[in-house]
């Protein structure tokens, strides 16, 4: 038969040739736990593998994540108190201001994110502080600022707003820029829905809500168009990249936030996720290192220009010896 269209993918080296997608380990953001006190390193019962750190243990933390070839990280504070407020995430000696400090001082080169939310500070869980009931969006906008000018003064790179309040991204970009941190940018969870997939992040962050759920503020995962809308928004107020999250199950809503996105697109691959990896591969039921690679792959082909997953140190050892 004559001009048959041929399969390009016959032997190795020409599937390596015409393959649509790449992974580089410096798109990859690692996810980090930071809990108060010295001298402890412990783990996370629903994250088999992940750790909490104290802040004097993070750099040895660094040390073994910079090793694997990841460069980005993000923090996540656990603090020793928590109170109606969430008065921790701006305290001038809070635990991941003890932290930035800790890491910057010996990994200069490393890139520190911040995750900006009240929901581990805060005594009711809730990512805001509350009136009656209900989040109060204005006044959490105050303190979510206040949060992350206190951040970028420890040495945050980026700040990255979860809560999901409105006018969030303009306030924390004013406040960055009156306070001189003009330089750090904000990378924003533009895109959260409300997801069972947080389940082993609330268990290692001790931040499940006491009452209620975060409905009234996270998206309903129905929707994929008010995704657009919100991305539109959190540029118009001054976002440096968006993020979608979780993953795997909204790839729809990555690929059209990829389309409409004049900024770099992130894609978190969730606690959730990362556990049922986890959980399967550990009852031999699938290959971990396979389905991590999968699952990283999808959600780059669908159009992540930056990955946060637990996976991270793994997935960058993978990349360099040619698993995708
Ligand atoms: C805080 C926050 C959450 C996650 C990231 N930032 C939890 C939540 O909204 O309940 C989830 C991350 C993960 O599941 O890995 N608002
Ligand atoms: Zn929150």
């Amino acid at each position: 038969m004559l001009n048959r269209p041929r399969r390009l993918r016959r032997t190795a080296a020409m599937r390596a040739m015409v393959r649509e997608t790449r992974l580089s380990p410096s798109m990859l953001v690692y996810p980090i736990f930071i809990r108060e006190g010295r001298n402890i390193i412990e783990d996370i019962s629903a994250m088999p593998g992940q750790k909490r750190y104290s802040p004097d243990e993070f750099p040895r933390a660094l040390e073994r994540v910079a090793e694997a070839g990841v460069s980005n990280v993000l923090l996540f504070g656990l603090p020793e108190r928590k109170d109606e407020q969430g008065s921790g995430a701006w305290a001038e000696n809070g635990v991941i201001q003890q932290a930035l400090r800790e890491g910057k001082k010996h990994f200069p080169q490393m890139l520190f994110i911040t995750d900006v939310c009240m929901c581990e500070y805060t005594s009711h869980g809730h990512c805001g502080v509350l009136k009656g009931t209900e989040v109060d969006n204005d006044p959490t906008v105050e303190l979510l600022a206040r949060a992350a000018v206190s951040q970028a003064r420890a040495g945050a790179d980026v700040v990255a707003p979860s809560d999901m309040m409105d006018g969030r991204v303009g306030a924390i970009r004013a406040a960055l820029d009156e306070a001189g941190f003009d330089e750090v940018a904000v990378l924003s969870y533009a895109v959260k829905y409300a997801s069972a997939f947080y389940g082993p992040f609330r268990e290692a962050a001790g931040s499940a809500p006491a009452f209620g759920d975060r409905k009234g503020y996270q998206m309903d995962p129905r929707n994929s168009r008010e995704a657009m809308r919100e991305v539109a928004l959190d540029l118009e107020e001054g976002a440096d990249m968006v993020m979608v999250k979780p993953g795997l199950p909204y790839l729809d809503v990555l690929k059209t936030v990829k389309e409409i996105s004049p900024v770099p697109v992130g894609a978190y691959c969730v606690s959730g996720e990362y556990a049922m990896i986890k959980a399967a591969a550990m009852k031999g039921w699938l290959d971990e290192e396979r389905a991590a690679c999968e699952a990283a792959t999808c959600l780059v082909r669908a159009g992540a220009d930056i990955l946060i997953t637990y996976h991270a140190p793994e997935l960058a050892g993978w990349i360099r010896e040619g698993k995708l």
